[in-house]
Parts: C-alpha cells; sequence; structure tokens
C-alpha cells in the first residue's frame, strides 16, 4: 500500500509501485478529470499539481508521490470557484474539452507562483500543453483574465 494525499484527503492504494498516477487516479481513485493524451509526457492532458507544482501524471510513478500531496481538476475548488476555472468559463475557453483539466491545472500553477504573468511568460508556461482544437487565444485571454480578476 502506498499512502499519499489526494485533493486533501488522505489515500492509500495498492498497485505496482511504478504505475502512473494518471491510472492511479482514474481507475484507482475515480477521478476521471485528469485525462489520457499521449501517455508520454508530450501533450499535458493528464497535468496535475504535486505539492503544487504541475506534472505529468503519465510520467509520475505512485511510488514516487509516497507522502506527497496530490490535487486533481476535481480539488482545484470545491464549487468550480477557482479564478482560472471562472476566468474559463467567462471566456468560453473549451471547444471539445478534452484537453482542457490540463490546461486549467497548469494555468492555475502558474498565478500560484506568478499572479501578474506577462504574455509571453503564459505562453511559455503554457507551451507543453497541446489543443488539438485550437483554443490556445482563449486560455490566453482566460489567464489573462484571472490574473485580473483573481
Ligand atoms: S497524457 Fe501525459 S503528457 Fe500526454
Ligand atoms: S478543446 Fe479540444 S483538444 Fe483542447
Amino acid at each position: 500500500m502506498i499512502s499519499f494525499s489526494v485533493n486533501g484527503k488522505p489515500v492509500s492504494v495498492s498497485a505496482e509501485p511504478d504505475t502512473p498516477l494518471l491510472w492511479v487516479v482514474r481507475e484507482h481513485l475515480g477521478l476521471t478529470g485528469t485525462k489520457f493524451g499521449c501517455g508520454a509526457g508530450l501533450c499535458g492532458a493528464c497535468t496535475v499539481h504535486l505539492n503544487g507544482r504541475p506534472v505529468r501524471a503519465c510520467q509520475t510513478s505512485l511510488e514516487s508521490v509516497e507522502g506527497e500531496l496530490v490535487t486533481t481538476i476535481e480539488g482545484l475548488s470545491p464549487d468550480a470557484s477557482h479564478p482560472v476555472q471562472k476566468a474559463w468559463i467567462a471566456e468560453q475557453v473549451p471547444q471539445c474539452g478534452y484537453c482542457q483539466s490540463g490546461q486549467i491545472m497548469q494555468a492555475a500553477a502558474l498565478l500560484a507562483d506568478n499572479p501578474s504573468p506577462s504574455r509571453d511568460e503564459i505562453v511559455a508556461h503554457m507551451n507543453g500543453n497541446i489543443c488539438r482544437c485550437g483554443t490556445y487565444t482563449r486560455i490566453i485571454a482566460a489567464i489573462q483574465r484571472a490574473s485580473r480578476e483573481g
């Protein structure tokens, strides 16, 4: 059993130590907001926070999170009231939606570190999160809105 915290609650999971955190949160814990995109660390769809920092859950082993704090999209706020979530709604960012949990988690980590990022800083930070629907312009606008209104 490997124990850690997910969205503020202690959990213990019995699985192979090298199981990707992505499958632990989706299949063992039923938190399906975190998406599988590439499985190779290349798309960002699986982004969660590990001790407040964005990580690719498909590239993070279960054993590496023992005793640590994991936050998924389900735990970002209790009621979709996080400034990034509110800005995402206001800017109507998603198209198909598949990449958006990862985009939001990546964006939330940026604003936690840097509440007033420049456009260039936003683009650099979000660079590894791919959106096949091409919602990039709205993603940037939403991050700028969250920075202003957050
Ligand atoms: S599924 Fe993890 S980076 Fe693409
Ligand atoms: S909204 Fe469809 S992949 Fe990003």
